[in-house]
């Protein structure tokens, strides 16, 4: 009897939460789902479609310093992403990235970025980011769905970019990665992907020549078309 009525009490609550479940990995419908991107700039434009896919980005940024510049580069990343379909603006939806960075950016050695999703409310991992080599021949941004969800097992299911659009952050250039646009060039998992909304991310201005390479905590919304 109990377990009779803790179900009926999950399966209503998953149908409110989730109006329109789709096939996809995504938990809740995301044809909704339109970017906030800054209305002075032409280099990201959004797609007339629907996203595939919207998810929080909660990993970290890798620098090298270069031994003649005495400058960071960037030499990858490696972050896991969280379905964020199910999450309006009353559920925290607006500032996910900023409420996920400052936890991550406080935590202990022992937190790791796969569990972060969790502690937000976003504990649907959709899969991860991260640099390949990509069919150009050089490092390239993978966003990898193959061994997670619904997924799992499909060798299709991801997708390697390449950057056609990039801004500053609109709001905290110095210490947000930029916001990016990217399009597809190998793997079917989407044709566009766009970063915003970063939170952390950048190094810091200079560097003591043949210093070690650094990671820098970010977080950042990713919206895959
Ligand atoms: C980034 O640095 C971390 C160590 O801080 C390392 O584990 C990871 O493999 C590096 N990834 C890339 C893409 O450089
Ligand atoms: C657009 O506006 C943002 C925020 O007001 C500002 O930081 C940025 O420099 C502007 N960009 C351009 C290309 O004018
Ligand atoms: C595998 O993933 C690709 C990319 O998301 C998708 O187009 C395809 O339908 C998936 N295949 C299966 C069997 O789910």
């Amino acid at each position: 009897m109990f377990s009779f009525q803790l179900l009926v009490v999950l399966s209503s609550a998953t149908t409110l939460a989730c109006a329109a479940p789709t096939s996809r990995d995504s938990a809740c419908d995301t044809s909704e789902a339109v970017m906030d991107l800054p209305t002075n700039q032409t280099a990201l434009v959004s797609p007339s479609t629907a996203p595939l896919y919207v998810a929080l980005g909660v990993g970290i940024q890798n620098y090298s310093c270069s031994s003649t510049t005495a400058a960071y580069s960037s030499i990858g990343a490696v972050a896991s992403l969280f379905d964020l379909s199910c999450l309006d603006q009353t559920s925290g939806f607006a500032n996910i990235q900023t409420t996920a960075f400052n936890l991550w950016s406080a935590a202990p050695a022992s937190l790791v970025a796969s569990s972060v999703g969790g502690q937000v409310g976003a504990p649907n991992l959709l899969g991860y980011h991260y640099f390949v080599i990509g069919p150009s021949g050089s490092l390239s941004p993978e966003w990898d769905f193959t061994s997670t969800g619904t997924n799992a097992g499909n060798s299709s299911a991801f997708v390697i970019g390449a950057k056609v659009g990039d801004i500053a952050s609109p709001t905290a250039p110095s210490t947000d990665v930029d916001w990016l646009a990217l399009n597809d060039v190998e793997g079917s998992l989407a044709s566009k992907i766009f970063r915003i909304d970063t939170v952390g991310g950048q190094p810091p201005t200079s560097c003591v020549a043949g210093s070690a390479d650094i990671s820098v905590k970010y977080t950042a919304k990713y919206y895959l078309y």
